[in-house]
């Protein structure tokens, strides 16, 4: 691809935006939610030190090379109009051995720390009081299992401070790629094969996700939330999500339910004891578990805030807001819509 000036221009600023990005968040926390200078793991501390370590050497490199450079505009220059000497050197093989050795230990300084880094996220076995959560990248939203509590939920996950996290990655259809900036990674989800990346989340609090490896229409929409608890807190949502899903008392929920009832939604959705996926549609056709879809802060692959109006749109017409959806637009009249989306919220 052919860069334009002005691309270039917008490239240029773009870098010089990211620079100054990263000298800011060296004060502290960030206005910008994808940053990936301030680590919220352990995971994401060793990557943090691995770039400054690799950014310290590159500094060096740049010193020595500088002041060669500027040391030799000094000594080889002339006055004007004066020739210089030609050189007669035709090699030195001091000099071939030294830019040969000097690269390679340099490349070793930056290789060695870096493949144990990623080693050290996958290791063969972990101890026994870590969190398994299953991560399955569907075009395209994000479904997490935690097969120690028999739980699923989409978009959002939750973790508990303190804890080895051992995420395994899996996909329904394409290759996706799972990403936290705050927590490290990424790592690419694969069909056919279970990645996995393990690491211990430090800080509470809500990170960005998103899927970061091109895998169709909506790649860009394919994002997620990591809530990381305390540990208290961890068990009481782990309690909460265990409930069954709630029964409307009247109103406009009641009548959403009964709606559901009879939908096609429940083809591909489960709510917990009302309707149920049916395994014989596999792969793209499974739509996001509901069960506590009220209680979840984002829809639509963590693209919409998680508002009625926000449902009510989508279940409108899905593909207006998520290009390629596969989730149909079954004709939803409005009023019926609204009336599935205070169905759907009551689901707390
Ligand atoms: Cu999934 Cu990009």
């Amino acid at each position: 691809m052919k860069l334009r000036p002005n691309r270039l221009a917008g490239r240029a600023r773009g870098l010089l935006f990211a620079a100054l990005a990263a000298l800011g968040t060296g004060c502290g926390e960030t206005r910008y939610p994808m940053d990936t200078f301030s680590p919220k793991s352990d995971l994401a501390e060793r990557i943090q030190s691995l770039y400054i370590q690799v950014t310290l050497w590159d500094l060096l490199v740049f010193i020595i090379v500088v002041g060669i450079f500027a040391a030799a505009l000094g000594w080889f220059s002339t006055r004007v109009g004066e020739p210089g000497e030609a050189s007669d050197v035709e090699s030195d093989l001091r000099l071939e051995i030294a830019w040969t050795v000097i690269p390679a230990l340099i490349l070793l300084a930056i290789t060695v720390p870096t493949v144990r880094t990623v080693l050290s996220t996958q290791p063969s076995t972990w101890s026994k009081d870590a969190l398994t959560v299953e991560v399955i990248g569907h075009q395209w939203w994000w479904e997490f299992r935690y097969p120690s509590e028999g739980l699923t939920t989409a978009d959002e996950a939750h973790l508990p401070q303190n804890r080895l996290i051992h995420f395994q990655l899996i996909s329904a259809d394409v290759i996706h790629s799972f990403w936290v900036p705050a927590l490290g990674g990424k790592r690419d989800v694969v069909p056919g094969q279970t990645n996995q990346i393990t690491l211990v989340p430090k800080v509470p609090g809500m990170y960005y996700g998103q899927c970061a490896e091109y895998c169709g229409d909506s790649h860009a929409n394919m994002r997620f939330r990591v809530f990381v608890d305390t540990p208290e807190g961890f068990k009481r949502w782990i309690a909460h999500e265990k409930q069954g899903p709630a029964t409307p008392k009247g109103g406009p929920a009641a009548e959403g339910a009964a709606i559901w009832a009879n939908a096609p939604c429940a083809i591909c959705h489960t709510i917990r004891g009302i309707s149920g996926f049916s395994p014989q549609y596999q792969g793209s056709f499974r739509g996001p578990d509901l069960t506590h879809f009220g209680s979840r802060t984002t829809l639509a692959g963590s693209i919409l805030d998680n508002t009625p109006e926000h449902v009510a749109a989508w279940i409108e017409n899905p593909d207006r807001l998520k290009p390629g959806v596969y989730m149909p637009n079954l004709g939803v009249k409005p009023e019926e819509a609204s009336k599935l989306a205070a169905y759907l919220e009551s689901l707390k």
